[in-house]
């Protein structure tokens, strides 16, 4: 079976850097599996996830060489649009990821944009807000939520998109304990529905729930032997 998201040969520089963030880096996630990527801050981890999301070359732009394939196709051939049914992005800091006033509203916007109907959105933020315990917070206005309730609602946010693959950038961070437990809680249930997760970390603390751990060092992936 061939890999559901697959780097190769993977280089990037951010323009007029000539440093490669990532250098010749190589990839293979399976479908179905957790795969957690560790590496020190600045290592290139939010780099690395911005390529595997096609947001490198079709957002942010700089010197990309190599390949990334999700199901076989070429990411910087596929639109935004089209990445969006498949994979989503939860980013490390969710103010860049929110845009409504209310989180209902932010729930809604995915979905919409890709022409779901209205009782299917309404069914998919019940099930959401269900699942992150976040019932409560429907009618709430983001920016009056704490860093750590705007990253559950970011993540419900991409949650709400259905995507088979879910790249995780930090998204620990800003989180209380049981919201992490939430999180993880989510992780093994969508992995249970056969999804892929990818979850990015600087440290080893909350990573337990992943099947395979990397270390990203010198632009490129290698197994972790216990320490970055
Ligand atoms: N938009 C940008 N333009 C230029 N350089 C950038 C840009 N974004 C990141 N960099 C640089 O690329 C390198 C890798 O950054 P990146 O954010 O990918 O690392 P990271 O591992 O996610 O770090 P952190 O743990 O702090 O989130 C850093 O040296 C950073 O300064
Ligand atoms: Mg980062």
């Amino acid at each position: 079976m061939s890999a559901l998201i697959k780097a190769e040969g993977l280089s990037f520089s951010y323009s007029e850097q000539n440093h490669n963030i990532l250098d010749n880096l190589n990839l293979e996630v399976d479908e179905g599996e957790i795969l957690a990527i560790l590496g020190l801050s600045g290592s290139g981890k939010s780099t690395l996830c911005y390529c595997l999301s096609g947001i490198i070359p079709h957002v942010y732009s700089g010197e990309l060489s190599g390949e990334v394939k999700i199901n076989g196709r070429l990411v910087k051939e596929m639109d935004m649009p089209l990445i969006a049914t498949k994979l989503g992005i939860v980013f490390q800091n969710p103010e860049t990821q929110l845009f409504f006033p209310m989180v209902e509203s932010e729930l809604a916007f995915g979905p919409e944009n890709l022409c779901i109907n209205r009782d299917e959105i309404k069914r998919r933020i019940d099930l959401t807000l269900d699942l992150l315990n976040l019932e409560d917070k429907r009618n709430e206005n983001t920016g009056h939520l704490s860093g750590g309730q705007k990253q559950l609602i970011a993540l419900a946010s991409v949650l709400t998109l259905r995507p088979n693959i879910l790249i995780f950038d930090e998204v620990m961070a800003q989180i209380d304990k049981k919201g992490k437990n939430a999180i993880k809680d989510i992780i093994l249930e969508l992995k249970k529905e056969g999804k892929t997760v990818i979850m990015v970390s600087h440290n080893l603390d909350n990573i337990d729930v992943a099947d395979r751990i990397m270390a990203l060092k010198n632009g490129r992936l290698m197994r972790f032997e216990g320490s970055l």
